[in-house]
């Protein structure tokens, strides 16, 4: 069994649901275990188990997922990352291309995977689990999880430039209508400005579409800050387990672990 990271929770419901041991095990969320149970994919002690009410105890019983054995972490790993410019957010890329996965204990947590994605030139705080639950609810828009980027754009910001990020309603390529944006302008250069944005959606390169839809297009990004979660002084690269403070504070957020 893989080491228990130092900071997982202590409970110890054994037996447990085979979807939630999945989760737990960093398979796939809860919802999407029960699928993969449901399709016949999931096999405990060789047999093949398609009821959601099928219990399992981690120490005794041996669990595959086509056939791969699945194993239990006495709890999950949580784990924030300063992500560097260059990486993308995926944990392998066929191209070759620099991904985070290079930058985070794979080894030593398994299944570890990214909540949410920064772009390849984004920097800053990304959080990664091996709890297969923590993903699905914590990017859920009902949990309105903060984000705070900072930002460098081209030209100089005016305080009526941002009227539109403000007010809410700007639309996006796609369609999506942006929610209230909270911002406010930290630095003026020469063509080029500073500023802090805080959202709590998660569409794709939002931020850059935001400001490019004021006429500002982002130069540098940068998040600092995701829910109750701050980025610190942890050096760009690094990464850390989060506290117990802080997982507290995910668990009041998202009513898990
Ligand atoms: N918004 C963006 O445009 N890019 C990111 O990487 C994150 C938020």
């Amino acid at each position: 069994m893989s080491p228990k990271p130092e900071n997982a929770p202590s409970e110890q419901n054994y037996p447990m649901r085979l979807q939630k041991f999945l989760a737990r095990s960093g398979v796939a969320s809860r919802r999407r275990s029960e699928e993969l149970i449901s399709a016949g994919r999931v096999e405990v002690n060789g047999e093949v188990r398609t009821d959601l009410g099928c219990k399992v105890d981690p120490n005794a019983d041996e669990v595959r997922v086509d056939g791969r054995a699945v194993s239990l972490f006495d709890g999950c790993a949580y784990i924030m990352l300063n992500k560097p410019a260059g990486y993308i957010t995926t944990m392998s890329d066929p191209h070759g291309r620099p991904c985070v996965a290079e930058l985070v204990p794979v080894e030593r947590f398994p299944g570890l995977y990214p909540l949410g994605r920064l772009d390849q030139d984004t920097t800053g705080l990304l959080l990664f689990t091996t709890d297969g639950d923590m993903g699905p609810a914590l990017l859920h828009p009902a949990h309105h999880v903060d984000k705070t980027y900072r930002v460098k754009v081209k030209g100089r910001l005016r305080e009526r430039d941002l009227t539109p990020l403000r007010a809410g309603g700007m639309r996006l390529p796609e369609g999506y209508v942006c929610a209230p944006a909270k911002v406010s302008i930290d630095e003026l250069g020469e063509g080029w400005s500073r500023a802090s944005i805080t959202i709590h959606e998660g569409r794709k390169r939002q931020v850059k579409l935001m400001f490019g839809g004021i006429g500002h297009p982002v130069l540098e990004l940068h998040r600092d800050v995701f829910g109750p979660l701050q980025l610190g002084d942890l050096p760009q690269g690094q990464w850390r387990e989060l506290t117990e403070d802080e997982l507290a504070a995910l668990r009041d957020l998202t009513g898990l672990l």
